[in-house]
Parts: C-alpha cells; sequence; structure tokens
C-alpha cells in the first residue's frame, strides 16, 4: 500500500511559483509513495462557531477527509509580510480542530519556502515551523530548502528547468522520504 504525501501550496496565484515548484515534486514520488496535491482554494476562513455550533462548511469537512487520507506533508510555500500566507495558516487552523481531531498530528513534514528576492521565504518558513511544533508535525530539519529568484527557475510552459535547483529539489525529496520512514507513527 502506498504511502500518501499531500502536497500544500500557499498560494492560489495562477501563475503561482509555488504551485509550479508542486507541481515539480508532485513527479518525485519515489517506488511506494503516492503524492497528492491538496487544494486550498474553497477553504472559507475558519470560524470556531462551525464546529461548536455543528454547522461546519462542506467543502472544510472535505478538506478534513482529504487530510485524513494523508501520511505526510509537504509545504511548499511562499512569504508574505515575512510570514506564513494567511491561505496556509487558515488551513492549519481548519484542520487542527474540532479539539482532539487535528488531521496533522504526527505525520512527518518538509517545508520548501520560495521568493522572487533573495530572501527565500525565510520567514514563513520558521514561521510554520512554530506551528507546526505545537501541532505535533515533525518537521524535516535539513537539508533547509529555501529557493530565492524563483522567477527564474521555469520555463515558458511552467515547468521547472533542468539544473541544479530541481537536483536540489530531488535531494529534499529523497531526504524527506527518510525522514518520514524514521518519525511516520
Ligand atoms: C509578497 N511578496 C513577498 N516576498 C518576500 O520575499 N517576502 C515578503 O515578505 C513578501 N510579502 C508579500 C506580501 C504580499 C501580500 C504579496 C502579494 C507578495 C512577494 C511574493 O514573494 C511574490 O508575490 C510571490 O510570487 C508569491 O508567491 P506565488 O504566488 O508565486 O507562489
Amino acid at each position: 500500500m502506498n504511502k500518501v504525501i499531500g502536497i500544500l501550496a500557499g498560494s492560489l496565484r495562477k501563475e503561482s511559483f509555488s504551485k509550479k515548484i508542486s507541481k515539480a515534486v508532485l513527479a518525485m514520488a519515489p517506488q511506494g509513495f503516492k503524492f497528492r496535491t491538496i487544494s486550498l482554494a474553497d477553504l472559507p476562513i475558519y470560524n470556531q462557531d462551525f464546529d461548536d455550533d455543528n454547522e461546519v462548511p462542506p467543502a472544510i469537512t472535505l478538506f478534513r477527509e482529504e487530510m485524513a487520507k494523508v501520511d505526510g506533508i509537504l509545504f511548499i510555500t511562499p512569504e508574505y509580510n515575512r510570514s506564513v500566507p494567511a491561505l496556509l495558516k487558515n488551513a492549519l487552523d481548519v484542520g487542527s480542530r474540532p479539539y482532539g481531531e487535528s488531521v496533522w498530528n504526527s505525520k512527518p513534514a518538509a517545508i520548501f519556502s520560495n521568493s522572487p528576492g533573495n530572501l527565500s521565504g525565510f520567514g514563513a518558513n520558521h514561521h510554520l515551523r512554530q506551528s507546526l511544533v505545537f501541532l505535533n508535525v515533525p518537521t524535516m530539519q535539513q537539508p533547509e530548502v529555501y529557493l530565492h529568484k524563483v522567477h527564474e527557475l521555469f520555463d515558458e510552459n511552467g515547468n521547472l528547468n533542468e539544473g541544479s535547483t530541481k537536483e536540489l529539489l530531488q535531494k529534499a525529496v529523497d531526504a524527506y522520504i527518510i525522514w518520514f520512514k524514521r518519525n511516520a507513527a
């Protein structure tokens, strides 16, 4: 039975670099693993009343069900104002409730951050780690993956160019698989 790794990209933009990286990573699953893109496009902003009043929007139920079937997570995040984009933070919040039924608990993860700038989404990467500590998500420490000048990495069809970044991503995915096997509950 394949282990399923959910890929969550922190952007909804049509031409999102994070989504293009996700697409490239999707093709890097080794034997025994299936990588699956999880859409965040329809998720409403979390309101605790949804769960308290038993009026959970269908898109949230669907997301929680999808995440329940995932064994591990790859976060591909851009940086918004030196932190995690609200889209991704909201997904963490939505999946963390109802209390005691978090979809994140114990699932090994890795974070690949990116930016057109030189700081490579470092702030987003580390703010995401802060939440993942609380959510009990064992998050790969090495190699760290910070992709800078991300706008230079793709061809006109949005495919990741051959070369050092693709190799770096493949090495990071390989390391993540080892991390996953060590840390999966
Ligand atoms: C940005 N951007 C940005 N970049 C960065 O390196 N550090 C930052 O703090 C921010 N802040 C920020 C805030 C907001 C609201 C926007 C819209 C953008 C630029 C960002 O990296 C760029 O738009 C990326 O292309 C966004 O990622 P996707 O959509 O390409 O995946």
